[in-house]
């Protein structure tokens, strides 16, 4: 039996990074975790692993369609996907030891096994019970499933089986236009496959901002993956080496099939609450089976705490870490706080897409008069230098007082440009603020600027 202020339960970005802070706040602090090792879902099969392989990808891409127009001459290399999935697993393991190593040093205590929450400020493993003032849940996410698709991460893979395939699929079908399918699917086709995406809505990437959406879809049909769209799933059938995925195509109501070696499904992530106890001691669930806290991330029980994928909001991981900050900071008797507004999204494909704020629809909605400040990258000359002038930026801001409400992104390090915004946003900053303020030449970032300034009397290099 050991006693603590905290105990977290599940070691994640939510819950990692929440026990590191409590611990720089002087609690005593334990962080249990099932899988063997650090680092949840984000560091073992999801944002660390699919960023090394779109990176692999990208790299392959670059060497076979820019290298010549550069100038460097000789073969483009070929992939051998095992010594790809080898890089790929020692960017994880490099990371996941990272962060056993920060919690040495932060003295946070590490519980391997799977805990379950067995009373008031008592969390049992195996046959040890821990006890702790205060106990958070940040048991995150897992796969949620399609009826008539059966998993077996081989021929019908979730992400996590999509990450370590031993080969290059002939023909991947991707159920679901969502930032997994499309990661995962831009990598596959990138190495050769031939990737169709088969999506229930009539948009990809539900809830972008429209524009976005409709020039990222086209780039991508540039790049040679094809879209079903408006089609509904209704069974995968396998054998031993193949699948057959029959749909629905919603407006016509007919029924259609499509053949693959292997199908990812990727319809979104349900949050993981299997064997905590939670409703023994009464922690209540909202209707969709997340864990229900208040704005300070305490849940109907006293002393019990949710963050991260488990409780409501985007399913990210800077969000999840965010949360294990302030949780903390609440706590520790500080004021934990997370501005819900201004939480990034970025998709890591070539061209990146990246979004903060408000979205035209949205605005449109809320019926506020705003205006659009949009440059495209075509006029951005180190974009042009290194191929990779296609998308924009286009910044949102109110129409009487140009205060900035949202940022939507394709290019270039879009996943790195957003930043400015969203800094720009938590100081409650105009556009006109953005576009006097100097940026270095040449760089992506004169892209932002340029759209700060379309906002006002216009761009330079439009
Ligand atoms: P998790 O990371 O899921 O961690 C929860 C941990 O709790 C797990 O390790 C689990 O084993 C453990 N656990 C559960 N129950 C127990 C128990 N009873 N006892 C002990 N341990 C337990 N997000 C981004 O922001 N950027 C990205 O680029 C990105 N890419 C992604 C790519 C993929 C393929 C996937 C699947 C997800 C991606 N995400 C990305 C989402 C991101 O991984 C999650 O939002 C994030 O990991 C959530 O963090 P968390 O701490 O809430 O939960
Ligand atoms: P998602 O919610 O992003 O997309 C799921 C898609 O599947 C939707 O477009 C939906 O309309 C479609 N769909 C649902 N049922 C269907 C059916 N029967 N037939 C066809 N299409 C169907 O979910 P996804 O991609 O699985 O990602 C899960 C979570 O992981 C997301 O919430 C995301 O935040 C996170 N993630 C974040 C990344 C990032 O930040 N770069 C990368 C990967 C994942």
């Amino acid at each position: 039996m050991a006693n603590y202020d905290v105990i977290i339960i599940g070691g994640g970005p939510g819950g990692y990074v929440g026990a590191i802070r409590c611990a720089q706040l002087g609690l005593k602090t334990a962080c249990i975790e099932g899988r063997g090792v650090l680092g949840g879902t984000c560091l073992n099969v999801g944002c660390i692993p699919s960023k090394a392989l779109l990176h692999a990808s990208h790299s392959l891409h670059e060497a076979q369609h820019n290298f010549t127009k550069m100038g460097l001459m000789g073969k483009s290399p070929s992939v051998d996907i095992g010594k790809m999935m080898d890089y790929k697993q020692g960017v994880i393991n490099g990371n996941t030891a990272g962060i056993e190593f920060l919690f040495k040093k932060n003295k946070v205590d590490y519980i391997q096994g799977w805990g379950k929450i067995s009373g008031k400020g008592e969390v049992t493993v195996g046959d040890e019970v821990y006890t702790a003032k205060n106990i958070v849940i940040a048991t995150g996410s897992e796969p949620s499933s399609l009826p008539g698709v059966e998993v077996d991460e081989k021929i019908v893979v979730t992400s996590t089986g999509a990450l370590s395939l031993p080969k290059v699929p002939k023909r991947l079908v991707v159920i679901g236009a969502g930032v997994i399918g499309l990661e995962l699917g831009s990598v596959y086709s990138r190495l050769g496959s031939e990737v169709t995406v088969v999506e229930f809505l009539d948009q990809i990437t539900p809830g972008m901002d429209g524009e976005i959406c409709k020039t990222f879809q086209r780039s991508l049909k540039k790049q040679g993956l094809k879209f079903i769209m408006g089609a509904a799933v209704q069974k995968v059938e396998t054998t031993k080496t193949k699948a057959k995925v029959t749909y629905q195509l919603r407006k016509k109501g007919t029924e259609a099939t499509i053949d693959a070696d292997v199908v990812l499904v990727a319809t979104g992530r349900k949050p993981f609450t299997d064997g905590l106890g939670l409703s023994e001691i009464g922690v209540e669930m909202t209707d969709r089976g997340k864990v229900q806290t208040d704005a300070h991330w305490q849940t109907n029980v006293e002393g019990i705490f949710a963050i991260g994928d488990v409780i409501a909001g985007p399913m990210l991981a800077h969000k999840a870490e965010d949360e294990g900050m302030a949780v903390a900071e609440t706590i520790a008797g500080q004021a934990g706080h997370v501005n819900y507004d201004v939480i990034p999204g970025v998709i890591y494909t070539a061209p990146e897409v990246a979004s903060v704020g408000k979205t035209e629809e949205q605005l449109k909605e809320e019926g506020r008069a705003y205006k659009v400040g949009k440059f495209n990258f075509m006029g951005n000359g180190r974009a042009k230098a290194n191929f990779a002038g296609e998308g924009f930026v286009k910044i949102l801001a109110d129409a009487t007082t140009d205060r900035i409400l949202g940022c939507h992104l394709m290019g270039p390090a879009a996943g790195e440009l957003i930043h400015e915004i969203c800094v720009a946003m938590e100081f409650g900053a105009s556009a006109e603020d953005i576009s006097r303020t100097c940026h270095a030449h040449p760089t992506y970032s004169e892209a932002v600027r340029e759209a700060a300034l379309a906002c006002g009397d216009g761009a330079i290099h439009a």
